[in-house]
């Protein structure tokens, strides 16, 4: 890493230059920095177009973990740039807005978790990885949204299992494995605004087209999908399925990878119950070019953490990324 550029506190941070060409800055300062981004694929298309890796949070984690670059800028939310950090305690991990957060993370405090964990001492934790590292830290075993299912069914089918922080994934689990866990009552408030009536209405305007949802909806929209998994997954089908019509119920950022992809087909965002944006998670969205040039450029913000959570943390992680439940 060049250490000619100079690391600034955000106090002192001088605006961006209004005629300066970002994609050119951003590209030389990557170099510069040996730096890596990293995005994930609810963020705006530009961001998406300028990362060296877009993924979804399984893939990004192993990206990570797999990294050789000195800085990794994580273009995604909180809970994302901390993963990025428990697997790499000695690199940079730029997170371009510190308030880009996460509902889920946010609705399970780890004070209220440790509580929730004590109350079930039998029980084995999986935590989705949408959670804090305090809450990772309390975890056996972390899980995504590609993996969940298979990381439940490593555990034996009389184990008592608590999920959290998603009631909606952790449903979908027990739907998947045919095993009753014990849920966290969280949930994602971008696929919770999902409207089960407007996606019938879509669905008898475009008979044909199959349905492709994230487990993170609600069951009573994810009943009427014909595809459910995680972002990458839902790519893959709308990619590798001779339809020419697919309607889309998760956060809108994933249409630009499939627009671009298969410029032929036609994708339709489901809608929100109400008028609304909020098919965009406003957390993903306070990520922004501009934000991006100046974490780059200035080496701010960092995400930092306690050694004994992260080191805590990374043991569930390295579980999930190895599926290897060894002395959990
Ligand atoms: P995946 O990246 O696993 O599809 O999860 C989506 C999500 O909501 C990330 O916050
Ligand atoms: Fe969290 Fe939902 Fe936003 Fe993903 S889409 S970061 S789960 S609030």
């Amino acid at each position: 890493m060049s250490d000619s550029l100079p690391i600034l506190g955000q106090t002192t941070r001088a605006p961006v230059p209004p005629d300066l060409d970002l994609f050119a800055a951003i590209a030389e300062l990557k170099q510069a920095r040996n730096a890596v981004v990293l995005a994930h694929y609810y963020q705006d298309g530009d961001i998406q177009d300028l990362a060296d890796f877009v993924g979804d949070s399984l893939q990004l984690a192993q990206a990570a973990a797999g990294t050789q670059a000195d800085v990794i800028l994580f273009a995604g939310v909180h809970f994302m740039a901390e993963t990025a950090k428990i697997v790499n305690p000695d690199k940079i991990v730029l997170l371009p807005d510190l308030d880009a957060g996460c509902s889920l993370a946010d609705q399970c405090p780890p004070e209220a978790f440790a509580a929730f964990k004590a109350a079930h001492p039998e029980h084995k934790v999986v935590s989705y990885i949408n959670c804090s590292a305090a809450v990772k830290a309390m975890s056996d075993v972390i899980c995504t949204s590609s993996n969940a299912a298979d990381i439940v069914r490593l555990f034996p089918a009389d184990q008592p299992v608590l999920f959290a922080p998603d009631r909606n994934l952790g449903a979908w689990v027990e739907k998947e494995t045919g095993r009753a866990l014990t849920l966290w009552q969280g949930a994602c408030q971008v696929h919770e605004v999902f409207s089960e009536r407007k996606l019938l209405e879509l669905k008898a305007t475009h008979p044909g087209a199959p349905v492709l949802a994230h487990p993170e909806c609600e069951p009573h929209v994810l009943r009427h999908a014909d595809h459910i998994g995680s972002t990458t997954a839902i790519l893959n089908a709308a990619l590798s399925r001779s339809e020419d019509t697919f309607i889309v119920v998760t956060e809108a950022g994933i249409l630009h990878q499939m627009r671009k992809a298969a410029p032929n087909k036609t994708f339709i965002p489901a809608p929100p119950e109400a008028n609304c944006a909020c098919n965009e998670c406003p957390h993903m969205k306070l990520n922004t070019l501009e934000k991006v040039y100046l974490a780059l450029r200035d080496m701010t913000p960092q995400i930092e953490l306690p050694e004994d959570v992260r080191a805590a943390a990374l043991k569930p992680l390295q579980r999930m990324l190895a599926r290897d439940l060894s002395a959990a």
